[in-house]
C-alpha cells in the first residue's frame, strides 16, 4: 500500500492472511458445490417439506457421463429458501430446467478479517449501561468464526442462571468435543465443513479439529470479546472456517448452513468477522443470511474488513458494519542504561514477563552506521549475549532486523523509529523495544559516551490512558462500499487494535528463541476484534430494551457515538496521520452508556430495505433471492433510508443538489421537543425542513427533510469529495443530542 509516498507494511496476524481457492472435487471431474434458489410456491403438493422436494429432485438428476450422483449439501430453512449440493455440469443443467428453480450461485469462498476495552468504552459494573442491561444474560450472541476453546476461563459459567427455556441449540460430538464442553455460558457449539469436504479438502488433526473445536484462536478470540465471562451474555458458537495444510476460508455454503442454524436455535444477535468479496446482495452468503436475520429481530454485526482503502466489506444496509478503533493503552518496555542513570519507556509486546537485567549494549564497533541492523550486517563475534541498539529514521516492518537478531545471536535490541507500527503477539518473538527517536538519541549518545554500556529491561509492562485514542488504524476498512454506496458506511468504530482475549492454547501464539509460547491470551489486531466487541454491546442495548428493532439499535449506537478523541479532536486516520473522516469512523466510536439513551431513533422496517433493493433497480427475481418471498412491489423505490446517516454520492455529474427524507421515533416515555443544529463545511449548504421536530408521546414519530447543495460556481466536484458536516437535533430542555454525519464522496464505480 502506498501512501504519502511511503510504504507500509500491514501488520496482521497469521490468520488475517487472505486465500483464495477454487474448489473441484478432484482434477478428474468438474463437478462443483452450488448453493441453489427454488420458489417454494412451486412445491408439489405431494412433499410434505421443502427438504423433501429438493432431495426428491436432486435423486431424479440423471447422471449419464461419469455414474457420480448428485450429493445434497445443506436445505436452508431460514436464511434462503433452497439447498446446496455438489453437481456436474449436466446435473445442474437438467435442475435449471426444474419448475421451481429460481437461481443458482457457485460456491464461493470468504476469509477472516483478523482487557482493558472494557473500561475503555466506560462500561462501568456499578453505574451504566451494564446494570441496567442485568449484564445482558438472556441474550443469545452467535459467533460465526472457527470456533471456540471451550476450557478458556473466558466461558467460566460459575453463577449463571439457567439457560433460557428459549434456547433450541445444540452442543456437537466431534474430535476433542462433546456436550460436557458446554456450560451455562457456551450454549450451544456446531461445525460446519459439508461442503468443505466434499471439495476434497481435508480435515488433518494436525491443522484443525473436525468439530466445533477452535484449532487456531480466532473464533475463541472473537467469542471471548463478545461475551467474556464478565458479561454474561450466553454464547453459541458456528463453526464456519477450516484450515487445511494450505487453505483457509469459509465456503459460502457452509457459511449460509452455520447463519441458517444460528437463526432456527433463537440467537438474539450475530457477530461475523469474516466477509466473501462483495458480489451484489443475492451472491453473497452473509447479506442473505443477515438479511433473514434481521427480519426476525436478530441483530447483526460484521467487520468491515482489513483491507485500507482498497476494499469494504459486509456493506448492506441491514448489517451493521463495523471498523476498527484503537484503545487507549500501550504495551511497554522500560528500559534502564547503566547504573540506572537514565530510563526510557518504548514500545514492546514481548510476551514474557522477564526482566533482563544489566546486559551489555552494542552499537556497531568502529564505523557506527545507521544501517547496523540490516540482514547480514552484525557479526556473531561480537555480538552473541548482547543487545543490539538500531537506529532508523523510519522502517516498514521489523521482519529483516528480527531475522538479523536471530541469525546473529543477539540477545535482544532496542530499536529507534519514528513509525508507530501495530504489533502482534506473533512477531515479537526475540526482546526488543522500540524507542522514539528522542529517546533513542539519549540512548545513543549514553552508548558513545560509556565504555562498557549496559542495559536492564523490563517486559510486559502496560501503559493506560495513551493518547490520542481512539485512533483509525491502517487496516480498518473504508467506505463507501462498493454495492451499495447510498448508505455511508461503515457505521461505527469499536475497538479493534492490539485486543487481549481468549485464545486456543493448544497453539503457540508466539516463538520465544525456538520455544512456542503456549498462552490463553494474546493480543490481536484487525476489524475481527471490532465486530464482537459491538455485538457485545448492542447485547446489552437489546437486554434493556427488548423491543427495539435491529435498525433501533444500531441508530440509539450511531446517534450517541462519540466524535471526539481523548485530545478532543477528530479522531486520526493513522493511515495519513491527518484527521479522519466519516468514510474512515462512520458516525464515531460507540459509547454503550450514551447508546442506551439516544431519545430518538431511525427506525426502519422490512420493506423499506425492499424498497431500497427496488431502487438499486435489482430484478423482481433478485430481490426475491434476498427477501425469499414474491409478495412486494416496488411502488415506493428509492435509495433513500432511513438511516441515521447521510452520503451524497458526487458521481452523477448533472447533480449538485440531494435531497434526504427522513423520520425519527420517540423512544422517551413523554413529549418532546428537538431543534436542528446544522454543522457543515465550507461551499457547502446544507438545508433542514422543518427546522423544529416534536413528540407527544413515546413511539410517535415527526419527519424531516435534509438538503444538501453543493456549489460548482466557485469549487470543482471533486472539491466536495471527503467533505463532510453533522445534523444534530438538541432536545429543547433536555438533555437528548442526536448526532448524524453528512458525507460527500465519490463511489467507487463498480454498480
Ligand atoms: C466428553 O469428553 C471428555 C474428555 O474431553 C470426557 O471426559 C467426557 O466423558 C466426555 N463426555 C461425554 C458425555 O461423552
Ligand atoms: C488441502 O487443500 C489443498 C487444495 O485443495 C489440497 O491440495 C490438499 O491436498 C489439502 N490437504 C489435505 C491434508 O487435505
Ligand atoms: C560510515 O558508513 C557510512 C555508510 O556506509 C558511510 O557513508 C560513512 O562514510 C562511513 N564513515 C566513516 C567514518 O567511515
Ligand atoms: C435505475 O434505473 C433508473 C431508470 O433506468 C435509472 O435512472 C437509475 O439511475 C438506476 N439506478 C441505479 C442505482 O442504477
Ligand atoms: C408506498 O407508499 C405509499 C405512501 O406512503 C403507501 O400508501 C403504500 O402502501 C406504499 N406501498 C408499498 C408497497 O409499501
Ligand atoms: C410511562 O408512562 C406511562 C403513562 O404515562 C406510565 O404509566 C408508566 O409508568 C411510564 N413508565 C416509565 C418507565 O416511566
Ligand atoms: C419533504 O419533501 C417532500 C417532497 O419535496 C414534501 O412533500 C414534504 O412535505 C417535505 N416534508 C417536510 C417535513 O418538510
Ligand atoms: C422550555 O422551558 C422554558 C422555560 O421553562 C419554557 O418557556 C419553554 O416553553 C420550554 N420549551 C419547550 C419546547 O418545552
Amino acid at each position: 500500500m502506498e501512501l504519502d509516498g511511503k510504504s507500509f507494511q500491514l501488520f496482521l496476524p497469521l490468520l488475517l492472511l487472505i486465500t483464495i481457492v477454487t474448489a473441484s472435487s478432484s482434477a478428474s471431474d468438474n463437478r462443483q458445490s452450488y448453493i441453489i434458489h427454488m420458489d417454494k410456491s412451486a412445491m408439489p403438493a405431494s412433499f410434505s417439506t421443502p427438504h423433501s422436494w429438493y432431495t426428491s429432485a436432486l435423486s431424479s438428476l440423471s447422471s449419464s457421463m461419469d455414474g457420480i450422483p448428485p450429493i445434497h449439501l445443506y436445505t436452508y430453512n431460514h436464511v434462503m429458501n433452497g439447498f446446496s449440493a455438489v453437481l456436474s455440469p449436466s446435473h445442474l443443467g437438467q435442475l435449471e430446467k426444474m419448475p421451481g428453480h429460481v437461481a443458482t450461485f457457485a460456491e464461493t469462498f470468504g476469509h477472516l478479517h483478523t482487557t482493558h476495552t472494557g473500561d475503555f468504552l466506560g462500561l462501568n459494573k456499578n453505574v451504566g449501561l451494564w446494570p441496567a442491561a442485568g449484564f445482558g444474560d438472556d441474550m443469545i450472541i452467535g459467533i460465526i468464526d472457527t470456533g471456540v476453546w471451550p476450557e478458556s476461563e473466558s466461558f467460566n459459567d460459575k453463577g449463571m442462571p439457567p439457560v433460557p427455556a428459549r434456547w433450541r441449540g445444540a452442543c456437537e460430538i466431534g474430535a476433542e468435543f462433546n456436550s460436557s464442553h458446554c456450560n451455562k455460558k457456551l450454549i450451544g457449539a456446531r461445525s460446519f465443513s459439508k461442503a468443505m469436504k466434499r471439495s476434497g479438502l481435508n480435515i488433518l488433526e494436525i491443522y484443525d479439529y473436525d468439530s466445533p473445536r477452535d484449532f487456531w484462536g480466532h473464533g475463541t478470540h472473537t467469542s471471548s470479546t463478545a461475551a467474556g465471562s464478565l458479561v454474561p451474555a450466553r454464547l453459541a458458537i458456528y463453526k464456519v472456517y477450516f484450515y487445511n495444510d494450505s487453505i483457509s476460508s469459509a465456503f459460502a455454503s457452509d457459511t449460509l448452513a452455520g447463519m441458517d442454524q444460528a437463526i432456527g436455535n433463537g440467537v438474539d444477535l450475530m457477530s461475523l468477522s469474516l466477509g466473501f468479496s462483495e458480489t451484489p446482495f443475492y451472491e453473497n452468503p452473509i447479506a442473505l443470511g443477515a438479511f433473514a436475520a434481521m427480519e426476525k429481530g436478530i441483530f447483526v454485526a460484521c467487520s468491515s474488513g482489513n483491507s485500507g482503502k482498497t476494499a469494504m466489506f459486509n456493506g448492506a444496509p441491514w448489517i451493521t458494519t463495523v471498523g476498527a478503533g484503537t484503545v487507549d493503552r500501550d504495551f511497554a518496555g522500560r528500559i534502564t542504561l547503566g547504573n540506572g542513570d537514565l530510563s526510557v519507556t518504548g514500545r514492546s509486546v514481548y510476551p514474557e514477563n522477564q526482566l533482563v537485567s544489566r546486559v551489555p549494549l552494542y552499537f556497531g564497533h568502529g564505523n557506527r552506521s545507521k544501517e547496523i541492523c540490516e540482514y547480514g550486517s552484525l557479526d556473531p563475534e561480537y555480538v552473541v549475549g548482547k543487545y543490539i541498539f538500531c537506529d532508523f529514521d523510519i522502517v516498514t516492518s521489523y521482519d529483516l532486523q528480527l531475522d538479523e537478531f536471530r541469525r546473529s545471536h543477539a540477545s535482544g535490541a532496542i530499536i529507534s523509529s519514528t513509525s508507530g507500527i501495530s504489533v502482534s503477539s506473533d512477531e515479537f518473538n526475540l526482546p526488543f523495544v522500540i524507542v522514539k527517536p528522542e529517546d533513542g538519541d539519549l540512548v545513543k549518545a549514553y552508548i558513545i559516551s560509556s565504555k562498557n554500556p549496559i542495559v536492564s529491561v523490563k517486559f510486559q509492562t502496560t501503559v493506560l490512558g495513551t493518547k490520542p485514542a481512539p485512533q483509525v488504524p491502517f487496516f480498518s476498512s473504508r467506505g463507501p462500499g462498493s454495492v451499495a454506496p447510498w448508505v455511508l458506511k461503515p457505521d461505527i468504530l469499536a475497538p479493534g487494535y492490539e485486543i487481549l482475549a481468549g485464545w486456543a492454547p493448544n497453539k503457540g501464539a508466539a516463538f520465544i528463541r525456538d520455544d512456542e509460547l503456549l498462552t490463553d491470551y494474546v493480543l490481536e489486531s484487525g476489524t475481527s476484534m471490532s465486530s464482537p466487541h459491538l455485538v457485545g454491546a448492542a447485547a446489552l442495548l437489546k437486554a434493556t430494551h427488548h423491543e427495539w428493532s435491529s435498525a433501533a439499535i444500531r441508530s440509539a449506537i450511531m446517534t450517541t457515538a462519540d466524535v471526539f478523541d481523548n485530545t478532543k479532536s477528530i479522531f486520526t486516520d493513522m493511515a495519513t496521520g491527518q484527521s479522519g473522516t466519516p468514510l474512515d469512523f462512520g458516525a464515531g466510536h460507540v459509547n454503550p452508556n450514551k447508546a442506551m439513551n439516544p431519545g430518538l431513533v431511525y427506525d426502519m422496517e422490512v420493506q423499506d430495505y425492499i424498497n431500497f433493493l427496488c431502487g438499486m433497480n435489482y430484478s423482481m427475481q433478485q430481490i426475491t433471492i434476498i427477501a425469499r418471498r414474491s409478495d412486494f412491489n416496488c411502488e415506493n423505490a428509492s435509495l433513500d433510508l432511513n438511516y441515521p446517516s447521510f452520503i451524497a454520492i458526487l458521481n452523477d455529474k448533472s447533480t449538485t443538489s440531494y435531497t434526504f427524507k427522513r423520520v425519527l421515533t420517540n423512544v422517551v416515555n413523554s413529549s418532546s421537543v428537538y431543534a436542528a443544529e446544522v454543522v457543515m463545511p465550507t461551499g457547502m449548504k446544507i438545508v433542514v425542513q422543518p427546522m423544529t421536530i416534536s413528540f407527544t408521546e413515546k413511539y410517535s414519530r415527526d419527519g424531516f427533510n435534509l438538503t444538501v447543495e453543493i456549489d460548482l460556481g466557485q469549487r470543482p466536484r471533486s472539491y466536495y469529495n471527503g467533505k463532510y458536516g453533522y445534523l444534530i437535533w438538541n432536545e429543547i430542555n433536555g438533555t437528548h443530542v442526536v448526532r448524524s454525519p453528512i458525507m460527500c464522496a465519490f463511489s467507487p464505480q463498480q454498480w
